[in-house]
């Protein structure tokens, strides 16, 4: 394969509009201590929304479109809001078939809310009645939850709220509260409190994977205070994993902080998926299943299993985690809906869990046809080429290979039979069987020598996007062993022509 470059002539004045280069998110470096080895490896977790919110389920005063934020969004009166205390009792809450279904599903770890916005805890807290043990229910779920996660190798983690619309030294208020002064509320009161919650919850429950912060946006809350409690968790938990969220620094839905500077280790985009990968930056799309994080009872805008298999597959392939939301009953159980798409993930990751788990991301800027995830194996690498769209002319091109291939096969192929491979000058041509095993993501194993040799078109990288005198413009680096060469006047670029090897002004 001989790349070719045909660079603009240059004329003074002419305007040559670049790509324009992406903006630097830089990583939060995780703390030395943090052990981000299993998260990097899971790639896929739950998330579970369930508390008192539940009980609604959704519903207040006539409108059906509530969630979790049902207090502050219905503007409930806390008295009124503390008479689902006496209501939450989930006789049907199971947590080994809860942790089996995740596991199932392929998911490695789970984060669930100990204490949401509301300020209820789902664990026997301490320094509040306003906590499961005053329920009927009386049971510890926290507990009875990760002993189970224990059980059955599940790393179980906790979502955290910092903004708390119940206690009475948290501040600010709602602005539609008028049935609480705040004369004698002391936020640093709160802080304590809080710490004590996290005490108990990182301390008295066994290993916990990550503290999921939440709900650090207003104006109490900033950096210090946010460095602040990293640093006292990290005192009684020294390995555990923070999200972003536990200071001040986050940068919109987009998950990270801004400068890149946090105290967490990680970013947390919500809802959606960055455009592209970030080398450097770990990072973790959160999302709900249907439009909800709490149970709502109304709502059917369920994705669908193809599409969250998808964006699993997407999310890899970008080097990130996947942190899938449910919004568990109140009697204690799953949406049928939920279930459903748990166990058509879990059908598809049996098969093709491989190819998510303790993979990295791609090394191909896009690929036409889907995604590609990779991991390092003895010899060499494993590529993994999820196949969305099944080629009509039975040929998959994986563009600008040059690796020398041991075998591809696909996982869906219990036998793991070797396909038929020849390199080309576009890359390595690999023939498939004329109709794909499945239809959502079919898995295609390559494994090569080395590490993946890529040649991409050759791409202009400049300082500027205009420019009208002179410009320094390079090309992006190719993997050993390729020349690019370029001509100036508007003609092809041939073996004899100029190699760029330096800017070229
Ligand atoms: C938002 C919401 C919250 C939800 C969270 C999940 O911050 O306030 O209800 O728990 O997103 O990421």
């Amino acid at each position: 394969m001989r790349p070719s470059l045909l660079l603009h002539t240059f004329v003074a004045l002419l305007v040559i509009v670049l790509a324009a280069p992406l903006a630097p998110l830089r990583a939060q470096s995780p703390s030395p201590k943090t052990n981000m080895a299993w998260w990097r490896d899971a790639r896929f977790g739950l998330f579970i929304h369930w508390g008192l919110y539940a009980v609604p389920a959704g519903s207040w005063n006539g409108r059906t479109d509530y969630g979790e934020w049902i207090r502050f969004s219905a503007q409930i009166p806390l008295k009124t809001y503390d008479g689902f205390v006496p209501r939450f009792n989930p006789t049907k809450f199971d947590p080994a078939s809860w942790v089996r279904m995740a596991k199932a599903a392929g998911m490695k770890y789970i984060v669930i809310t100990s204490k949401h916005h509301d300020g209820f805890a789902l664990f026997d807290a301490p320094g509040t009645d306003f906590d499961v043990m005053s329920t009927p229910f009386k049971r510890d779920i926290m507990r009875e939850l990760s002993d189970e996660c224990h059980k059955q190798g599940m790393r179980i983690c906790w979502y955290y709220s910092i903004m708390d619309w119940h206690h009475p030294d948290y501040l600010p208020r709602r602005t539609w509260e008028t049935d609480r002064d705040t004369v004698d509320a002391r936020f640093d009161r709160y802080v304590a409190y809080m710490k004590e919650h996290l005490r108990t919850l990182v301390t008295k429950y066994g290993d916990i994977g990550i503290l999921w912060f939440d709900g650090e946006w207003e104006s109490t809350w900033n950096m210090t205070r946010g460095a602040d409690l990293a640093k006292f968790v990290r005192s009684v938990a020294p390995h555990i994993i923070i999200n972003n969220r536990v200071d001040g620094g986050r940068a919109g839905m987009q998950g990270f902080s801004a400068g890149g500077v946090s105290a967490g280790d990680y970013g947390t985009p919500e809802q959606e998926i960055p455009a592209t990968g970030l080398p450097g930056v770990d990072w973790e799309t959160c999302m709900t299943m249907n439009d909800h994080w709490g149970y709502n009872d109304h709502d059917t805008a369920w994705k669908s299993s193809k599409d969250l298999l998808r964006m699993l597959a997407d999310i890899a392939s970008k080097g990130g985690n996947y942190l899938l939301n449910i919004g568990p009953r109140a009697d204690g159980t799953f949406p049928p809906e939920s279930i459903e798409r748990l166990a058509a993930i879990g059908a598809w990751m049996k098969i093709n869990g491989e190819a998510i788990h303790r993979t990295t991301a791609s090394p191909f800027s896009t690929l036409p046809f889907g995604r590609c995830t990779q991991k390092t194996v003895k010899g060499g690498t494993r590529l993994y080429f999820h196949i969305f769209d099944w080629p009509a002319t039975g040929q998959i091109l994986l563009p600008g290979l040059t690796n020398k291939v041991r075998k591809a096969s696909l996982l869906a192929n219990p036998a793991h039979t070797a396909l038929p491979v020849r390199a080309t000058d576009e890359g390595i041509m690999v023939t498939l069987p004329a109709a794909s095993p499945d239809a959502i993501n079919t898995v295609l194993a390559v494994d090569i020598t080395g590490a993946p040799a890529i040649i991409t078109a050759p791409q202009i990288l400049a300082s500027a996007d205009i420019f009208c005198d002179t410009l320094h413009v390079s090309l992006a680096p190719q993997p050993a062993g390729v020349t690019t060469r370029y001509t100036l006047d508007g003609t092809s670029p041939v073996l004899s022509s100029a190699a760029a090897t330096t800017p070229v002004i």
